[in-house]
Parts: structure tokens; C-alpha cells; sequence
């Protein structure tokens, strides 16, 4: 008996280190992403054309539309403010020598579609960004607490995604290639208190983009979730950057070295990891009100703090 108990105690600690070592292994892709799977320098381009990126005129949008010129493609910017549009579509023009195609549109309403579609007659998109996104409130705040704006961050964050993916995904399909990212949030990776709409709204998104995958990928499509935690934007008032929060720049270009790495990526190594050290804390601690007390208190006394500008 006791042999039998020394042999299966072996068995289940070797099973446990095997599973382990596979586990760290595969990790080392977000290492080392040019020696796992170096996407060529030519992939973005050969997905076609043109990218759409939605909320490009300040913060990850930005950059995303920077980086993808950068890879060979010309850009669609589409974001709210005309002057700040223009601006970043400028830059981008005659940074990287794209052709860069500006349409204002604010997606907290449902009727900006028509236009864009129009807009986007005839071009051969390879690429899809569904960055916009905006918070219920800039603060951790109770439900009841928050702006009455539940309608508008619905359309923001969840129909401008399906609308988009919808226009785009049909002449992905008809040409057998493409690619669509769509920004989610480590706040939509669990039912997070205090930003609960926002996390709502980010679960569908990752919700809805690894089932499209599954739906899609046969036909040489890649829809990727992009799941980031903390990087320094308007949203998050310029927070200054450090080891978690990275700049908009370096998150994207790390991030679109990692597009191929399966339908859910944290988009950094430093979010990859703080999502594995996050998955070890049960869901109870989150939940706990003493939490949300701290989170309502001191945590938000610390971000007025970390934000650069508290009034932009
Ligand atoms: N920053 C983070 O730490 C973080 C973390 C996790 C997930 N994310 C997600 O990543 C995405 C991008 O984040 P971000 O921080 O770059 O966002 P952001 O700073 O709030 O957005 C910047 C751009 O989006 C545009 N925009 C905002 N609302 C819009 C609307 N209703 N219609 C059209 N354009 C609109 C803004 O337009 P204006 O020029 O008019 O201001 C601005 O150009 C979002 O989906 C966000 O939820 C961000």
C-alpha cells in the first residue's frame, strides 16, 4: 500500500512539473517573439492594403495607425475630434510616406455607419483596429454613482465593434485574408466592481471575438482579442509610464509582434505576465467590499495622484 501511495505521490508530481515545464515553455514566445514566431515584415501588407483604425486620433489608436504605416499599409483613421484627426493623420503621412483617409464619426451614436461605409467603398482592407472604447466613468465609482451614459458606452465599445467587424469581415471572407484586432480590457478578464459596465462591455468583446475566430479562422481570417491592463493615454489622463503601464508606442509595437499568437493576447510581456500572477487571486477578494472600499479610497486618491493631468 505504501509503495502503491509513494508511486502514485511520483506520478502526480511528475504530471504536475510536466505540466509546468510546457506551461513555461510556451510562455517563452512573449519573450522571445522574434525567435518563436517572427511575423515577417511583410505580413501586414500582404493582409492588404489598407487598415481601419477606429479612436486614432490620440492615445492607442494613434499608435496603431503609426505602427501599421510603418509595416507598408495605408491607414483609415476614424475618431471623434476633427482637429485632433487631422493632426495625427498628418503626422502619420509624413512620417511613413502612407496614404493616410480621415472620417470623423462619434461612435456613442448608432447613425455614423452609413458614412463610413460609404467611406470606405472600394478600398482593399486587410486589416481591422476596433480600439474605441470609454469608461463609465474615469473613476472606480459604484453603478449608481456613475454618469447616465449607459447607452453611449454601449454603442462605443460594443456596437461600433460588431458594426465595424460586420462592413469589414465580408470582403476579409470573399478575399480568404485578413486581420482584426479588437481592444478589450484586463478589467473584462473578470466581473470587476466598480467599473462594471466598462467590464461588461469588454467581456462581450472578448467574448464575441474568440467565437468569430472559431467561426472564421478555417477561411484565413485572424480575430485576435488584445487585452491590455494599463497603458499611458487620454483615458487613463497620461498616467506616467512605468513597469506596468507602458506608452501607447511600445504597447502596440510589442503588441502586433505577438499577432499570431493564438485568439487572446495581454499585448505586452509585462501584462502577460501580471495576468498569470492575477489569475491566482480568487475572485472573492475582488468582490469583498472591504476591496472595493480600498479601491474607492485609496486607490483613487493614488491614481488622481499617478494622473498627470486630472483635468484634460
Ligand atoms: N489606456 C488603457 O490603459 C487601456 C487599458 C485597457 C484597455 N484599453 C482599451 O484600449 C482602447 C483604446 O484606449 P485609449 O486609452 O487609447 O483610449 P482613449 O485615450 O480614451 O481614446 C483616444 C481616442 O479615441 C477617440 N474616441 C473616444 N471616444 C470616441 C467616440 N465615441 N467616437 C469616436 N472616437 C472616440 C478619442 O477621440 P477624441 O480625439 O475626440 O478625444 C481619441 O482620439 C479602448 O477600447 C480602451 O477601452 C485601454
Amino acid at each position: 500500500m505504501e509503495a502503491f501511495q509513494h508511486q502514485l505521490f511520483t506520478l502526480i508530481g511528475g504530471l504536475i512539473c510536466f505540466y509546468v515545464l510546457v506551461k513555461c515553455i510556451r510562455f517563452m514566445k512573449y519573450i522571445f517573439p522574434h525567435m518563436w514566431s517572427a511575423v515577417p515584415q511583410t505580413f501586414f501588407r500582404s493582409m492588404g492594403e489598407w487598415a481601419v483604425v477606429t479612436g486614432a486620433g490620440e492615445g492607442l489608436g494613434r499608435a496603431y495607425s503609426f505602427e501599421l504605416a510603418k509595416r507598408g499599409l495605408n491607414v483609415v483613421m476614424i475618431s471623434r475630434t476633427l482637429e485632433k484627426l487631422q493632426r495625427a493623420a498628418t503626422e502619420v503621412e509624413q512620417t511613413t510616406g502612407q496614404k493616410v483617409k480621415i472620417i470623423q464619426a462619434d461612435f456613442t451614436k448608432n447613425s455614423v455607419y452609413e458614412n463610413i461605409e460609404k467611406n470606405l467603398q472600394g478600398l482593399d482592407i486587410g486589416v481591422l483596429v476596433n480600439n474605441v472604447g470609454m469608461l463609465h466613468n474615469p473613476l472606480p465609482c459604484r453603478f449608481l454613482n456613475g454618469s447616465d451614459i449607459d447607452e453611449s458606452l454601449v454603442n462605443c465599445n460594443i456596437i461600433s465593434v460588431t458594426k465595424m467587424t460586420k462592413m469589414i469581415l465580408k470582403q476579409m471572407e470573399s478575399r480568404r485574408k485578413g486581420l482584426i484586432l479588437n481592444l478589450s480590457s484586463g478589467l473584462g478578464t473578470f466581473p470587476c466592481p466598480l467599473y462594471t459596465m466598462y467590464s461588461a462591455s469588454k467581456a462581450f468583446i472578448s467574448t464575441f471575438s474568440k467565437a468569430l475566430q472559431a467561426e472564421y479562422k478555417a477561411k484565413g481570417i485572424i480575430i485576435q482579442v488584445v487585452t491590455p491592463y494599463g497603458v499611458s493615454t487620454p483615458m487613463t489622463r497620461y498616467q506616467k509610464p512605468d513597469l506596468i503601464t507602458k506608452t501607447a508606442e511600445e504597447f502596440v509595437s510589442e503588441s502586433l509582434q505577438y499577432v499570431t499568437f493564438g485568439d487572446e493576447v495581454f499585448g505586452c510581456l509585462a501584462h502577460e505576465v501580471l495576468a498569470r500572477v492575477l489569475q491566482f487571486v480568487p475572485l472573492w477578494v475582488f468582490h469583498s467590499n472591504r476591496f472595493q472600499e480600498t479601491v474607492l479610497h485609496s486607490f483613487t486618491n493614488y491614481l488622481k495622484k499617478m494622473w498627470r493631468n486630472p483635468n484634460p
